[in-house]
């Protein structure tokens, strides 16, 4: 019985159908959805974190709106997938618990700091620019709510790429000889960790031989990297700066750029909890979650009262 269920659901997906919240699926169909999107989520929610520190400090006022766009864009990614994992029959509080406990993980990525202003433009362009590879894909995502909440998430990750790409042009062909440095030393300390996004390489990956059969990831961990930097390395060449690989180089006979090796006992240490920020970013998460306890319970409360008015 199980096993034909099992079968009738891999031949379904297996032909590009998309699954609904209230069809039947194989519970590790289920978990590893939950586990997928929650940690999406965790990473919209920390990742506005770093971006944080600059909003006081923006060297503009059209900057500074640009960024608190972004920061809240970000924030609204994060209820909408929290939203779409709970389709699947988990809860928040479950959700943030982990993340709070350092049980669920959250992209590497974040546990990096943003020293100053170019920092700002270079997540944009290779954060965000990263984020839009992996994302693009899970519009056709099997699961149908995780596919739609990735198609407003999207269009949103494109108008934060190109807002990041604008500001370091402005740097690099306005700005002092000192602000294109920064802007270089920036781009030396972000890329490594942006091509780790798309996490270990498909033979070290546990999860990528029953996410591809299950249509939940459509293109293979090193094959959306390898997308992601044959599409920057043009971009960096307009803008005039270098990334920080000597084995760079276009190889004509593969059409795609050779690169050198990433650093897996970094990108495992980050992972791990042992980054540069790691501690701080979930302390910060732990405190604004104790500190917004009265709000939810006021609404719960106001909202207790509002549901006995109405029954009265
Ligand atoms: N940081 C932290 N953990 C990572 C990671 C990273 N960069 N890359 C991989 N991992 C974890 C995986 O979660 C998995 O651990 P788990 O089983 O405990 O969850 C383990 O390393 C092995 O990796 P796999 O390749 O086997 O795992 P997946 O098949 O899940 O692939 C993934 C990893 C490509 C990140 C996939 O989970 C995915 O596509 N997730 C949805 C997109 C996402 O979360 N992107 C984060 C980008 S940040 C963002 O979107 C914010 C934007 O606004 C900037």
């Amino acid at each position: 019985e199980e096993a034909q269920k099992l079968a009738a659901f891999e031949a379904r997906v297996g032909e590009g159908e998309f699954v609904e919240a209230k069809d039947w699926m194989p519970e590790h169909y289920r978990k590893t959805l939950v586990r997928q999107i929650s940690q999406h989520a965790h990473s919209e929610i920390v990742g506005m974190l770093p971006e944080g520190n600059w909003v006081t400090r923006a060297p503009t006022l059209k900057r500074k709106a640009i960024l608190m766009a972004k920061i809240q864009d970000e924030g609204g990614h994060g209820l909408y997938l929290y939203s779409a994992a709970e389709t699947l029959g988990t809860s928040r509080d479950q959700m943030l618990e982990a993340l709070h406990s350092g049980k669920a993980k959250y992209s590497s990525i974040f546990n990096y700091p943003t020293l100053n202003w170019a920092d700002i433009g270079v997540i944009g362009w290779l954060v965000d620019g990263a984020a839009i590879m992996n994302q693009v894909p899970l519009c056709r995502c099997s699961y149908a709510p995780y596919a739609r909440a990735m198609i407003r998430i999207c269009r949103e990750e494109s108008f934060h790429q190109r807002q990041g790409y604008e500001s370091l042009l402005v740097m690099m062909q306005k700005g002092t000889p000192e602000q294109q440095a920064l802007v270089q030393d920036a781009v030396n300390r972000w890329w490594w960790p942006s091509l780790m996004m798309f996490g270990p390489h498909d033979k070290d990956s546990p999860n990528s031989e029953q996410s591809m059969r299950w249509g939940i990831k459509r293109i293979s961990n090193d094959d959306l990297r390898q997308k992601f930097v044959d599409a920057t390395i043009p971009q960096a060449e307009v803008l005039g700066v270098t990334v920080p690989d000597p084995d760079l180089k276009w190889n004509a006979e593969r059409e795609h750029y050779d690169f050198g090796a990433i650093d897996w006992d970094e990108f495992w240490r980050v992972v791990g909890g042992d980054g540069p920020c790691n501690r701080e970013r979930l302390a910060t998460r732990v405190k604004a979650w104790d500190e917004g306890a009265w709000v939810r319970e006021a609404a719960l409360a106001h909202a207790k009262k509002q549901a006995t008015k109405a029954q009265a």
